[in-house]
């Protein structure tokens, strides 16, 4: 009975220290090439859920593209159903498709890492091609400036329904 006690103890440390390395500490930097490993190999953001009351592909405005898919990562997820803040380590992932909705233009993400940029929203924002080609990232003008008339709604356009 005792081993058995300490079998089950054991297991359970074991349980939960895997499940603490899982949902927390593998956050990447806002190193451009380390965040795409991250979003593509360690978390691939394809199967991560889509933003709430946007499930499938559907048409985008300039400057992105012409049809959109939108993902979240857990944490994401949470504060949209939620209708909290974006919290630390949340993950947006727009995936930008042409007319003929198949060709993948770009994949543009936003990464919320506190302290990293008070100015945009505390976001690290990226342009990938669809093979990683690093086309923008970390603190790009652009970005910020166009997002910025969102401020009020933690610099996102889309809001869940
Ligand atoms: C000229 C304005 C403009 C610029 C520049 C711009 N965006 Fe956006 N962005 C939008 C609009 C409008 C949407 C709403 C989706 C849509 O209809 O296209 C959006 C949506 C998004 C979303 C989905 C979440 C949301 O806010 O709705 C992400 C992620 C995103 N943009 C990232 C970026 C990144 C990264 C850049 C820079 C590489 C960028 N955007 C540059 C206007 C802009």
């Amino acid at each position: 009975m005792k081993r058995l006690v300490v079998l089950l103890t054991v297991t359970c440390m074991l349980v939960f220290g895997m499940a603490m390395m899982a949902s927390s500490g593998d956050m990447p930097s806002t190193d451009a090439g380390e965040f795409w490993t991250y979003i593509t190999q360690t978390n691939p953001y394809q199967k991560w859920g889509k933003w709430p009351g946007y499930p499938g592909i559907y048409p985008g405005k300039s400057p992105h593209g012409a049809y959109l898919k939108l993902f979240a990562n857990a944490p994401a997820l949470k504060a949209l159903k939620e209708g909290k803040p974006m919290p630390e380590g949340a993950i947006v992932i727009k995936e930008n498709y042409g007319k003929d909705q198949k060709t993948l233009m770009a994949i543009t993400p936003m990464y919320k890492v506190n302290g990293y940029n008070l100015e945009g929203g505390d976001w690290f924002w990226g342009k990938y091609g669809k093979d990683g080609t690093i086309m923008a990232s970390g603190k790009p003008k652009g970005c910020i400036k166009c997002h910025a008339v969102k401020k009020d709604s933690d610099w996102l356009f889309t809001e869940p329904k």
